[in-house]
Order: structure tokens, then sequence, then C-alpha cells
């Protein structure tokens, strides 16, 4: 390979393949999932309807949402070996951990899991879409020596999974319908986003013909990483040990000048902010307001234009949905996996899509190690 050979590190502007699921304009900031513009997706639909949209291409009449639901909602139960092994786990483990495990246990379960037909695949994802949240849930509640709570099948996906975290009790957010729409809200914003590094991921391995269970497992990799989906967690425990709204500029300013990277900001793809910051945002300002919250919004308000004024840089979605989560009342180290409920949607469509039209992905590398030598040479 020749000297000139250009290497775009990490990929960075190398156009890989075709997508029809979701189209990113950095340009404009715009995100579209299926066409529609994620910001309208979010306040007007039902995360149900954004994950029918995300695998048939379309919204679902009624009818077509009532089967669906129908369909998922007797898939929650969470098979009683599969409660078993995660009680075996230890709970110091991450729980995305628990969760890798939980979908390679499903994955044991598939008699057919190399069957690449797309009909078989949204049955995987329709499976993991009502198992996983069950098991987020049942890990939160016995991590916290709390009783498990079933899943309750009259009750949407996100109201049930804040049901089965919280209960029902009074003050529970499974009881208020804006706690329920903020969630709902951040689960539409999670649930699709091109080729990041979990999807592209996922369709590395669907290229490989692997099965559909091996290609979310490793997703669920990737998304741990705190350059990706870590963040969300790394975004509040900077706020935690932050604390103070009036220590908040110096905090950046420190980290800027020790050259340390702030979670929540800076993106890959868009340079001039995030798609789906606004929505998250604003949903974020509202449930602080109800939840006496405002310190959160001074110090995010402090961080966002302190580390604007000095690099330019500026939120991605981690930054308002850390702090939206945690006044939610999640544990932080809980806040990845939920966005994992979120992605395996978007998962799903692009390892169908990997499917239809499959190469192998096997880029080239340029070698710079030792040049070539004998072992009769080598000083042992
Ligand atoms: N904090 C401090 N500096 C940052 C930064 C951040 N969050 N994000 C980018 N920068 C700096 C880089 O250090 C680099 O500085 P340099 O030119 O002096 O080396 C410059 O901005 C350009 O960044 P670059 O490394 O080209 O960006 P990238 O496209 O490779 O990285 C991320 C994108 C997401 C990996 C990066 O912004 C990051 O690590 N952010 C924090 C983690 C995070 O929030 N991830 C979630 C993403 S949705």
């Amino acid at each position: 390979m020749s000297n000139e050979t250009e290497i775009r590190k990490g990929l960075a502007g190398v156009v890989a393949d075709y997508t029809a699921v979701s189209k990113v304009v950095p340009e404009t900031n715009s995100l579209t999932y299926r066409g529609y513009p994620v910001q309208e997706l979010a306040a007007e639909c039902t995360f149900e309807e954004v994950a029918y949209l995300l695998w048939e291409g379309e919204l679902p009449t009624a009818e077509q949402l009532e089967q669906r639901n129908a369909e998922g909602k007797e898939l929650r139960k969470l098979d009683p070996d599969l409660i078993k092994l995660i009680d075996v786990l230890p709970t110091t483990c991450h729980p995305m951990d628990v969760l890798r495990t939980a979908v390679s246990y499903v994955g044991t379960k598939d008699p057919e899991p190399f069957t690449t037909s797309e009909q078989h695949i949204r049955g995987i994802g329709l499976n993991l879409l009502a198992q996983l949240p069950t098991a987020v849930a049942y890990d939160i509640r016995r991590r916290a020596g709390q009783e498990f709570i079933e899943p309750c099948l009259d009750r949407g996906f996100a109201e049930n999974f804040l049901y089965m975290v919280f209960g029902d009790e009074e003050g529970s957010p499974a009881n208020s319908p804006e706690d329920i729409k903020t969630f709902e809200q951040s689960l539409i914003l999670y649930a699709e986003h091109s080729f990041n590094a979990s999807t592209f991921t996922s369709r590395v391995i669907t290229s490989t013909r692997s099965d559909a269970y091996s290609a979310i497992t490793g997703a669920i990799g990737a998304l741990k990483g705190p350059l990706h989906g870590g963040a969300n967690e790394f975004v509040m425990h900077t706020m935690l040990e932050i604390d103070d709204p009036a220590k908040a500029a110096d905090w950046v300013n420190n980290a800027l000048d020790n050259k340390d990277l702030i979670m929540g900001f800076g993106h890959r793809v868009y340079k001039k902010g995030d798609s789906r910051v606004p929505t998250m945002e604003a949903a974020f300002r509202e449930l602080a307001a109800r939840k006496d919250g405002q310190k959160w919004v001074e110090m995010y308000d402090i961080m966002a234009e302190t580390m604007d004024g000095r690099t330019g840089i500026k939120p991605n979605l981690d930054f308002p949905s850390g702090p939206a989560y945690h006044l939610l009342g999640f544990e932080v180290e809980f806040f990845t996996p939920l966005f994992v409920l979120a992605r395996v949607t978007g998962w799903i469509a692009h390892i169908v899509e990997q499917y239809s039209s499959n190469a192998l992905i096997r880029p080239l590398s340029a070698y710079n190690g030792a040049p070539q030598r004998s072992v009769a040479d080598a000083d042992r």
C-alpha cells in the first residue's frame, strides 16, 4: 500500500452504504425517520407508532397499531429461567452487562436464530422490545432490594415500563401523563440515528450472516462506551459532582484547560447543534419546573454557555436526557440501558436492511508495523 493512502481515522466522513431508515442533515440540524421529522414524531406519536414506522416504513393505521401492540404485550412476561439467570449476576456489574446477557439468553431459546427473513428478524425485535424493559425493570428493583412488579398488559410501552420500575403509588411517574410523555419523547429521540457506532456494529455483525442476537449484543457493547450511549450517565455524574450551579463555569473552564472531554457535548456528525436537543431540552425544562429541579437547569445553561463561549461545541442529546432521567427518578447507572430500550428499534431496522442487500463489511488497513523479518534472527 502506498504512503499516499488516505486514512480516515474513525471512518470520519466515509459514506459506508445507503440506508432508507433515517436521514441526518447536519447543515440544517435535521433528522428524519423514514422521511418524518423526529420533532414531529416526538410531539405527535407514541413510541410504539415510531417503532412500527422504523420497521415497516410507514406509520400504522389504528388497526395495525392495535394488532402490533396486542402482539407485543403478550411477550412482556419474562421467562422464569431468565429471571434466575439475572439473579446470579452480581449487582456490582454494570446494568448494560445484564442487558447484554439477557439478549444472549433470549437468543439461545430461538430455534431458528440464523433465519434472515424480514419477518423473523422483526419477530426477534418485537420479542426483545417486549422483554428487555421487563428485564431492566427487574434489575433496577432487585438492586434496590424491591419486589418485582409484573408487567401490566393494559398500559402502553412507556407507561408500563415506568410502572414496573416505580409502581403505581402516589407520586410515581407511571401515574403522571406529563412524566410518561417526557419519557416517551426521550425514547423516540433515542430510537434511531443512521450509522452511529452501535448501529454500524450491528450491521458489521449482520454482514457476516451472523444472527440478530449477536448483532444486538455487539451493539449493546458499543453503546455502553462513554463516547456513545454511555455519555448520558457521565453527564449526570458530572452534574452531581459539580452540584452547585455557581461552580459550573469554573468546572467547565478547568476541564477545558486540562484538555478533558466534557460528556454530553460534541458530535461526530452535527457540528452546529444536535437536531434532537431542542425537543429534549424543552421536555427537561418542563420536567424540572414540575419537580423542583431548577438547580439542574441553571447548571445546564451555565455549562452550555461556557462551553459554547470557549469552544463553540454544542450539547448533544445526552446533555438534556441525563438530568431528565435523574428527575424522573432513575439511578444513573440505568441511563444507558434506557437508551437500549429505544435504540433496539433502530438496530432491528438496520439488521433487516443489511440482510436485504448484504455485502461483507471488511475495510482495508495500512500496515505501519515492523518490516518483514525472520524468526531465525530473533534475539530469543
Ligand atoms: N469536550 C471537550 N472537547 C471536545 C469535546 C467535548 N465533549 N468534543 C470534541 N472536543 C474537541 C476535541 O477534543 C477536538 O479538539 P482538538 O481539535 O483540540 O483535538 C475538537 O473538539 C474536535 O473534536 P473531534 O475529536 O474531531 O470530534 P469527533 O467527531 O471525533 O468526536 C465525539 C465526537 C462525540 C466523540 C466527541 O465530541 C466526544 O467525545 N464527546 C463527548 C462524549 C459524548 O457526549 N458522546 C455522545 C455523543 S452523541
